[in-house]
């Protein structure tokens, strides 16, 4: 009899939830002490609630979800906001007491919350409010790992370890790989790298035109190949006006996909004039820019080492900008002499 009741009741229930969930990342979960809403996945087909408003969540919730397989996580639409404002709340936070405490542990934590909130971009990239609250924060970590050269293998090891999505992490292993290697050219101020990290940082941001869960797929239909070819010009119209980056920057950006280009274009890339340096600055950007993809996994591909990236920069630029390419073998070489033979390696 119970049978007769709650089948047809139970599916009633499961199309009106089916209605009213959306899909999370489980790291929105991260950091997070009291729940702001309840959460559901999916167990035999069907919604299930896993964890209710109020609920702490630590690194074993987590953990555990993920071992139960887990993978898809639901939010009530109507409460999806109450997320995003407490990782907002989280990232504000740190982003003022980064100095505070292990800088490790800091600009890890940091990370992890930039990425989360870059999610929220990119999800609403017209959102001015999500934009400047990623832009302060971003500057921030910058300002505060400009001096911290030392600690960027050990950061990149923990960062690698959350396993974001590859479009929302990729930008800021760039924009790491690309301020280390500034510094050690001792070609530019704090202020200029600055900047530069943010180029690099935000450059590709026009990628939100395509939502992130289709770069899953081993290829994009026609109509997002040609969104995807345009995203350099559409992260510029995204910006302009928006953020302080001046017009040299705003044009690294929709020129850091020009490889052929600056290939034609630089010679001795460290000479002081103007105009060369401009090239050298996109290069830098785009070849940091491969080596992070490279090293991030896809669904339809492993990862490579540091190494194999490396390998392919060589083929790329060695011979014909010898010096830059020791410019960025220096760099990583702290990190495979420090590095603790972790995924990368
Ligand atoms: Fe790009």
């Amino acid at each position: 009899m119970s049978n007769e009741f709650n089948g047809p009741y139970a599916s009633l229930e499961q199309n009106a939830l089916s209605l009213k969930l959306v899909a999370i990342s489980i790291r929105e979960l991260l950091f997070i002490k009291s729940l702001p809403c309840a959460v559901y996945g999916i167990k035999d087909g069907l919604f299930k609630l896993l964890l209710d408003t109020g609920n702490s969540v630590d690194n074993n919730t987590v953990r555990d979800l993920l071992k139960e397989g887990q993978h898809y996580l639901f939010v009530y639409r109507s409460e999806r906001q109450t997320l995003i404002e407490h990782q907002q709340t989280n990232l504000r936070n740190v982003t003022r007491s980064l100095s505070v405490g292990n800088p490790v542990e800091k600009a890890v934590k940091q990370m992890n919350l930039l990425t989360i909130n870059l999610g929220y971009l990119y999800s609403d990239p017209t959102n001015d409010q999500l934009l400047e609250l990623q832009f302060q924060s971003a500057k921030n970590l910058a300002s505060f790992l400009i001096d911290k050269c030392e600690i960027h293998e050990q950061i990149f090891q923990e960062y690698l370890k959350q396993k974001h999505h590859f479009i929302l992490g990729q930008p800021l292993l760039s924009s790491i790989f690309l301020m280390g290697i500034l510094k050690n050219a001792s070609l530019y101020n704090n202020s200029e790298v600055i900047n530069l990290f943010l180029t690099s940082y935000f450059k590709d941001i026009g990628m939100s035109a395509i939502p992130t869960e289709k770069y899953d797929q081993v290829e994009l239909n026609d109509e997002e190949k040609v969104l995807l070819a345009n995203h350099a010009r559409h992260s510029v119209e995204i910006l302009q006006g928006r953020v302080p980056l001046g017009p040299s920057y705003l044009k690294i950006i929709e020129n850091h996909h020009s490889f052929s280009l600056l290939t034609q274009n630089l010679e001795l890339s460290l000479s002081t004039n103007n105009k060369v340096l401009a090239g050298f600055e996109t290069m830098l950007v785009t070849v940091m820019d491969v080596i992070s993809a490279m090293i991030s996994g896809r669904p339809y591909r492993k990862a490579s080492s540091l190494y194999e990236s490396l390998d392919l920069i060589k083929l790329l630029i060695a011979d014909q900008y010898p010096q830059e390419f020791k410019l960025i073998v220096n760099y990583f070489r702290n990190f495979f002499f420090q590095g603790r033979k972790g995924d990368i390696f």
